[in-house]
């Protein structure tokens, strides 16, 4: 006991990481390596990759550069990485948009990011044998669409809540492997996604105050969450989406 008891260590895990260019995955990345994972981080834009590995600790990372929306880029992406003790699959897109603007190909840019892509992922890591055995996944869902429904959200939100579907149908049927499926459902978490540009400083202080704790998420609060999932301390754990939104569901 003492200063080296961590049940929340990754030491010796392998976790690759999905969307960790930018904001939530790159957070997860830094800190899952802090926490002695050897980290794999994936995305499109090469220059931000490469500040992500520069924030990550450990001599052990890689990184993997491609678009997820190409299947090939999927299967190499597959191939080439080792077998895994963890995955956060954080590559998503937002989408703000009246219904009557919603068509078929808006659904289909959003859907094809935020849910085939990381349900193609998943299904060729378990075709291809590498989740190990204790391997936990995180899926990075959102309140939006499972617990908030705000107007011109619809996209968005049913992609998240078909996500957040599939991740318990994922831990269900890869729990006799032993491999844990969960997902984090975020409040509105300050990064680029959440597009600033969008409402002026003064709507997004009285929007701010919609949240009982009185501020938006910053990037680690989602990943001292995906770190306690890809920990062996929810070793217990599947089937869950964790809500971490300042405590705006719970009003
Ligand atoms: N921020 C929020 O308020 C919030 C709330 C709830 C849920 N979420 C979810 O959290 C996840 C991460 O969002 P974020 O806020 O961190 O956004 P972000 O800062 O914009 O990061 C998005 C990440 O997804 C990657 N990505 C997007 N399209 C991709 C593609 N076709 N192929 C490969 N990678 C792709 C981006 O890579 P490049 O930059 O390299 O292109 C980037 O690394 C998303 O799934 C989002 O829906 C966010």
């Amino acid at each position: 006991m003492g200063v080296n008891y961590n049940p929340f260590s990754l030491e010796g895990k392998t976790i690759l990481v999905t969307g960790a260019s930018s904001g939530i995955g790159q957070a997860c990345a830094v800190e899952a390596s802090k926490m002695g994972a050897n980290v794999i981080v994936c995305g499109r834009n090469q220059e931000r990759l490469a500040q992500t590995m520069a924030l990550m600790e450990g001599t052990g990372n890689t990184s993997f550069e491609g678009d997820l929306l190409d299947q090939e880029v999927i299967e190499r992406l597959v191939a080439e990485v080792p077998p895994l003790d963890g995955v956060v699959l954080s590559a998503g897109r937002g989408l703000t948009l009246p219904i009557k603007f919603s068509t078929r190909e808006k659904f289909d840019d959003i859907f094809n990011i935020n849910f085939f892509s990381p349900v193609e992922l998943l299904r060729l890591l378990t075709k291809k044998k590498k989740l190990n055995q204790n391997c936990s996944v995180v899926m990075i869902v959102s309140i939006g669409g499972n617990y908030i429904h705000s107007v011109g959200n619809s996209i968005y939100g049913t992609s998240k809540a078909a996500l957040k579907s599939m991740v318990n149908f994922a831990a269900m049927e890869l729990a006799p492997q032993k491999i844990r499926v969960n997902g984090i459902c975020p409040g509105m978490v300050n990064t680029p996604l959440i597009n600033r540009g969008t409402l002026t400083e003064e709507q997004f202080k009285a929007d701010m105050e919609r949240y009982p704790l009185k501020r938006y998420g910053e990037p680690n609060d989602i990943a001292y969450g995906a770190v306690y999932l890809l920990s062996d301390a929810s070793s217990w754990v599947t089937g869950t989406s964790l809500i971490i939104d300042g405590g705006v569901t719970a009003k």
